[in-house]
């Protein structure tokens, strides 16, 4: 774990007066909250001799896993020490996922299991957060069946994390110093869910699971309402952060040992259009790109109707733009298309995709594709794997289509029987094998960049880097390599990955 030191994460909590009235603005007034919260922690380890340990599991996509390395940056500034083991950790945080249905299913199920661990350490605080949350009928059943829960918060509001904690710590009589909030409370549960904002906090502590990478929030929120999708619903209108935001954060990271950034949005390619002075994605790339000593650059995730030529020329000039694309195919019907509201046709994707390969021959393109959809038929299946073949992904994500209460697809009435949604899928997945095999092998032999990312789990005499394309690559190393640019013989093809060796 890496700790972010910005020059506001900084502020010395020790110099917070905790007995003054809080302060309105922010982040200050989240600063003033965790410095509450260290007295409470301070108080534990005085009475227990040791600090109290905090886990937090992240489901979901990066934006997901970027919000937890805020939770845990929270957590390790307030002084708890962050842990890999739940049934011990004294604080337990879920940061949650909706986009399917099995994604809630999970969680209840984990919270079933977590109520064990409670039984047995009452003092646990159990947290959950993220989109799940931001459905009213969850915290319904949260709160009728699932009360031994303590703090429930959403997408809007994960800026407020110190503030909510230490009002839990007072609802719990851990400690009392100041009159309650007037907030929510059932079951002594606390409970705030925004139900949007268009509020973004800057410069909260954040700590990063990489030292040598990091994601970075371009913009939050989905304006494009695909039919099938819940986003829009529990993450809000599009807004995206000032460039010089993002800027001023990509080089304290790159200050402190970063070389890779992804910068992360629903839909970048609609960056900026918001801002006070409007912006496109490619101008803010062509800025991130002028940071010296960042390597390497990613994005995600870009919608196929909004992908301008403006970017592509920008990818293919640029030397620090990674060799990949992650364009969201969802189907390759155009009558499919246009049920989920996706705004593109069959023809225009495929079009855009082969200009892209033409314009820049060494990129991998990955997708998105949902199986499914209502009203979707074989014919209709055919199309996709039409698309697929054409197009020739390097990697594709494939889904059942999960029924989301709320969303237009919802109360459609042709849904898919699930016997022609199984075959299909299964048609779709050999196929997708079979192409991304194909790309992949296109590259046995060839010496290439690798950011040497990890010790092999498997093998402690071979460590994992990952090619500018995407392509993950096994050498023999050792922890030493790990966050350097390395260049590797690719030797031996194994489907997915790549054996190789560094050349030195
Ligand atoms: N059912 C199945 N897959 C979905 N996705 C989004 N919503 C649904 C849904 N209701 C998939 C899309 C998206 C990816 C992140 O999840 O393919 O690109
Ligand atoms: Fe899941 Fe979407 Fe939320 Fe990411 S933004 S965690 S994919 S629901």
């Amino acid at each position: 774990m890496h700790n972010e030191a910005s020059h506001h994460n900084k502020i010395d909590l020790d110099r917070i007066d905790i007995y003054a009235e809080p302060p309105k603005e922010e982040p200050a007034r989240q600063y003033y909250f965790m410095a509450k919260c260290r007295e409470w922690v301070r108080e534990f380890e005085r009475k227990n001799g040791r600090r109290p340990f905090a886990f937090t599991q992240t489901f979901g996509c990066q934006m997901n896993a970027r919000d937890s390395e805020k939770l845990a940056g929270i957590l390790e500034n307030v002084g708890y020490a962050l842990s890999e083991t739940e049934g011990q950790a004294d604080f337990v945080i879920y940061n949650t996922c909706t986009v399917r249905d099995n994604a809630n299913q999970k969680v209840y199920g984990r919270l079933g299991e977590l109520n064990g661990h409670k039984r047995r350490n009452p003092h646990m605080i159990i947290a959950l957060c993220g989109c799940m949350m931001q459905e009213p009928a969850v915290i319904e059943k949260l709160q009728k069946s699932y009360s031994f829960v303590d703090l429930i918060f959403g997408t809007h509001n994960l800026f407020k994390f110190p503030e909510l904690l230490y009002t839990v710590y007072e609802m719990k009589g851990m400690y009392t110093m100041e009159k309650r909030h007037s907030m929510e409370k059932r079951h002594s549960m606390v409970v705030d869910i925004w139900k949007d904002t268009d509020m973004i906090v800057e410069d909260l502590p954040i700590v990063r699971k990489y030292p040598f990478k990091s994601g970075i929030n371009i913009m939050f929120g989905c304006n494009n309402f695909c039919s099938y999708c819940i986003v829009p619903y529990v993450r809000g209108q599009e807004r995206s952060r000032e460039p010089e935001d993002i800027i001023r954060e990509i080089k304290q990271l790159v200050a402190n040992g970063v070389v890779e950034v992804m910068l992360l949005g629903q839909n970048v390619n609609s960056y900026g259009k918001n801002l006070r002075q409007p912006m496109t994605f490619a101008s803010l790339l062509k800025e991130v790109e002028k940071i010296e000593g960042l390597k390497r650059i990613r994005f995600m995730t870009s919608h196929p109707k909004d992908l301008s030529d403006e970017l592509i020329d920008v990818m293919k000039h640029s030397t620090k733009i990674c060799r990949h694309l992650h364009l969201p195919l969802q189907s390759g019907s155009t009558r499919i298309l246009t049920r989920m509201n996706r705004r593109y046709t069959k023809e225009q994707y495929i079009d855009l995709a082969l200009r892209i390969r033409r314009e820049i021959p060494d990129i991998a393109i990955t997708t998105d594709i949902i199986v499914g959809f209502p009203g979707e038929t074989p014919e209709d299946l055919e199309e996709t794997l039409d698309v697929v073949r054409t197009v020739k992904y390097d990697n594709a994500f494939t889904f059942i289509y999960s029924k989301r209460t709320g969303t237009p697809a919802a109360s459609m009435e042709d849904q898919v029987p699930e016997e022609q949604v199984r075959q299909g899928f299964d048609r779709l997945l050999k196929l997708v094998q079979e192409t991304a095999r194909e790309q992949i092998a296109k590259y046995q032999n060839c010496v290439m960049e690798a950011l040497i990312e990890e010790v092999n789990q498997n093998d402690a005499a071979m460590v994992t880097g990952r090619l500018s394309n995407n392509t993950i690559v096994h050498i023999p190393g050792d922890a030493s390599m790990i966050g350097r640019l390395v260049q590797v013989s690719l030797d031996q093809c194994m489907g997915f990955y790549y054996l190789g060796h560094l050349v030195s």
